[in-house]
């Protein structure tokens, strides 16, 4: 397997290559890609780590020998948020850079599986397919958005309120990547019983991490190890079903549109990139409000990436 990682030298680019040249199957290879000179260097840096995984660093022009041969490109390139800002302030800069990246994928590795990090996810997925069918190379199975974090952090902060093991909990978090459209569904974990208004708390808890994290941070940016650390359980679950073993992690794929045309649920992942849609599951009551009252702005979200490239 060969995994390029576009934005290679930013905050979350260095922690997620150094988790890849860890963790990744020995034999694979690792391809950092990113606007900044010092790229070639952290590649140089972790080639010095005794794993059986290859690494390479290209910068500036060098695209093309970054992504040829890859079987998956993630792509955390751009810009992140500061105090005060919404994901979708970041549209302006980051929908150009997503889309002229994704061109190039078209090009060097029409073939590869694309997981984008960069924000608004919401929005950037669907540039991303919008680039690809342009290219008239769209496969639905082969492009994700990376919502892995939000799985991480509800994981946690649900062990934290009750005291569980984090490893046995894992908690499906449906809908997109911003404030409400983040619908963790608390509802479904097990040897843990609720009142109504903990949930209501914990959701928010949830959906408004990134921005405690953006807060806490004070203008130097946003969730970048954790965000490795979640990138790095999305792409290892993705490169196991590409090698034909069974992995399931929730991500932000286009479905059967049943809610909207993109949306976060458990997917399982097999030598073609998705192989099945899994089902959400029962939600409480308060949970399915929270569904429908999230669509309008998911869909809004949506649009605005497919408006963008047409
Ligand atoms: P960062 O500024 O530290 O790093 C971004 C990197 O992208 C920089 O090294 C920069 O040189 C590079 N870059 C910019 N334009 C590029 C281009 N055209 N080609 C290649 N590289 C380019 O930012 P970060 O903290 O790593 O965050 C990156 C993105 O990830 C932000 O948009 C942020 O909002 C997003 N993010 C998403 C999640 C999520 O859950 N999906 C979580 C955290 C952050
Ligand atoms: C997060 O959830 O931490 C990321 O989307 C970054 C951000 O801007 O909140």
């Amino acid at each position: 397997m060969k995994i390029a990682v576009l934005g290679a030298a930013g905050g979350i680019g260095q922690p997620l290559s150094l988790l890849l040249k860890l963790q990744l199957p020995a034999g694979s290879e690792l391809a950092l890609y990113d606007v900044a000179p010092m790229t070639p260097g952290v590649a140089k840096d972790l080639s010095h780590i005794s794993t059986a995984v290859k690494v390479e660093g290209y910068a500036g022009d060098d695209i093309g020998a970054a992504l040829t041969g890859a079987d998956v490109v993630v792509i955390s390139a751009g810009v992140a948020r500061k105090p005060g800002m919404d994901r979708s302030d970041l549209f302006n800069i980051n929908a150009g850079i997503i889309r002229d990246l994704v061109q190039n994928v078209t090009e060097f590795a029409p073939k590869a599986c694309i997981g984008i990090i960069t924000n608004p996810v919401n929005t950037t997925v669907a540039i991303a397919a919008e680039v690809l069918k342009k290219a008239g190379i769209y496969d639905k199975r082969r492009l994700f958005g990376i919502t892995t974090l939000d799985v991480l952090r509800a994981e946690t902060f649900v062990a934290e309120q009750k005291g569980l093991e984090v490893e046995r909990n894992s908690i499906p978090v449906i809908g997109g990547h911003s404030g409400t459209t983040i619908l963790p569904i608390f509802s479904q974990v097990q040897y843990a019983t609720w009142d109504k208004e903990e949930i209501v708390e914990l959701t928010k808890r949830v959906q408004n991490a990134g921005t405690d994290v953006v807060n806490a941070k004070a203008g130097s940016g946003s969730a970048t190890l954790s965000m490795a650390m979640a990138a790095a359980r999305f792409t290892q679950a993705l490169v196991r079903g590409l090698q034909g073993e069974t992995a399931v992690e929730c991500a932000y794929v286009e479905g059967n549109g049943e809610y909207a045309r993109f949306f976060s649920q458990p997917v399982r992942f097999g030598r073609e990139g998705v192989d099945a849609l899994l089902p959400i599951g029962e939600l409480s009551q308060f949970e399915q409000e929270q569904l429908q009252a999230m669509l309008p702005q998911l869909k809004a979200d949506i649009e605005l990436g497919e408006k963008f490239v047409a």
